[in-house]
């Protein structure tokens, strides 16, 4: 029988016995998936020094100990109750949160957490081979703190599913982890997911530009009238702010170190021969990661977004900082479509329609944060080069764009040109290929990092960059 030692929890699991039973059946199978799809190598034989949430306030999250990896206290937790919370936004606006699934939106509120839930193991299988290439044992650390916590947050859609989706729910929890990323017969839902990502340079991006639609996709449904749902998600943000940071600093380390080289060899923009990574290959992963990731968002013009929101199930990133009626019955946006000749021809569309852009709207501006950071930075050496997000046009396989060919500052391409200079713009095998070769000999030293990195300000924790934070098991 599952116990409340094993899965720290708030959500009274010692007392909920179907909750037990559920668990006791889904429990063996998820520790199975876990060995077979998740950090290959690096199971048994390794201590790693990792955070496990053991309590929702903020000294119960931050607990750090080491760990093997499959004895991870994968937990469950809902971020406290807000006394008299009422919905936010909708056609229900106004009247108290529902504690459970009303009948007519069963099936829209599992199809959001399924979809949702789908994500968190995908990226632990894209993600599983590259402890074997790490740059260094602080950065091999955070690749395994994301992973597990994508597998809590698994378990946190799964505690919804079986919690309060009965048969169906179940069946569905199964399913999360009968999927797997890249896999032909059952793939994961969405393409991100079943892209590879097999260097570390793809890594940094994925936790850069596809978590953080995560956090997008966790900050609408956070809004949820749904409240369960509400606090399951509101608790994710609070670890996935750890992966956008890996993501935002490891390739801000990345381009501290191109900076130095390409200073070294006399402003040369040849950094390879150093065995740097040169800064036009990072804005190709940009481009890749950033196009990628926009098209989870979705649809430029979506009926199920306007029904999520007219019904309370999911609402607009931060809903409460928007200055208007949150109900929307009458908003227009005004969306930027091309015609036939790729020529822009924006057109008003009922807001209610439009959510999925509008959360694109948000999602660039937080991504922008980052890359002007990362700017300031090369700036800073004195180069002159800037990193840019590709237009929302470039390289799209979702939405209106989607089959038309634009380059990265949205000028439409005609099927030559597009194909003649596509990996002027997006990596190529060749750039995989030289990726690989420099992480070929993983970096295992404690305080030794590989030569295309620079090592991060400071450790985890507030312990030294030379700490041992991953080691053998003795
Ligand atoms: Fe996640
Ligand atoms: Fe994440």
């Amino acid at each position: 029988m599952i116990s409340s030692e094993r899965i720290p929890n708030n959500v009274g699991l010692s007392s909920d016995k179907r909750l037990q039973r559920a668990l006791d059946h889904w429990h063996p199978k998820f520790l199975q998936w876990w060995r077979d799809m998740g950090p290959q190598g690096f199971q048994d034989s390794h201590q790693v020094y990792l955070r496990t949430a053991t309590s929702v306030d903020p000294r119960g999250w931050a607990h750090f100990e080491y760990v093997k990896l499959p004895d991870y206290r994968w937990g469950i937790f809902l971020a406290e109750p807000v006394a008299d919370r009422r919905i936010g936004f909708g056609q229900f606006k106004g009247r108290p949160v529902w504690q459970e699934v009303p009948g007519e939106f069963r099936t829209p509120l599992r199809r959001l957490i399924v979809t949702q839930g789908d994500t968190e193991p995908a990226s632990v299988e894209q993600q599983r081979l590259l402890g074997q290439s790490c740059p260094s044992l602080y950065d091999l650390r955070n690749l395994f703190q994301v992973n597990v916590e994508e597998g809590r947050h698994l378990w946190a859609m799964v505690f919804l599913l079986h919690s309060y989706f009965g048969r169906d729910g179940r069946d569905e929890a199964e399913e999360l982890l009968e999927r797997h990323s890249g896999h032909r017969d059952k793939p994961r839902m969405l393409e991100a997911f079943n892209t590879p990502v097999e260097t570390w340079l793809d890594l940094f991006a994925f936790t850069m530009f596809t978590d953080r639609d995560g956090k997008s996709q966790l900050l609408s449904l956070s809004e949820s009238a749904l409240d369960p749902l509400s606090r399951t998600t509101r608790f994710m943000l609070t670890e996935e702010s750890h992966h956008l940071f890996v993501g935002d600093t490891g390739i801000g380390r990345i381009i501290e170190r191109t900076c130095q080289l390409m200073k070294q060899s006399g402003f040369s923009e040849d950094v390879r021969r150093l065995g740097g990574i040169d800064l036009p290959m990072i804005q190709r992963h940009v481009n890749f990661w950033f196009s990628q990731s926009l098209d989870l968002h979705g649809s430029e013009v979506s009926s199920n977004a306007a029904t999520y929101f007219t019904n309370g199930l999911k609402g607009r990133a931060e809903e409460g900082k928007h200055q208007d009626d949150h109900v929307l019955a009458d908003a227009v946006y005004l969306l930027g479509a091309v015609d036939e000749t790729g020529r822009p021809r924006p057109r008003e569309v009922p807001l209610r329609n439009a959510l999925n852009e509008a959360l694109r709207d948000w999602y660039e501006k937080d991504c922008l944060h980052s890359v002007e950071r990362w700017n300031t930075k090369i700036a800073s050496h004195g180069i002159d080069f800037r990193i840019a997000l590709p237009d929302r046009k470039f390289h799209r396989h979702i939405g209106t764009f989607a089959g038309r060919r634009f380059d990265p500052s949205g000028r439409p391409l005609a099927a030559e040109e597009w194909e003649r200079r596509r990996h002027e713009w997006l990596p190529s095998s060749a750039d995989t290929a030289y990726l690989k070769s420099l992480q070929a000999a993983a970096v295992y030293e404690p305080g030794r990092f590989a030569n295309y990195i620079a090592p991060p300000l400071r450790g985890i924790n507030q312990r030294p960059i030379d700490f041992e934070y991953v080691r053998t098991e003795e």
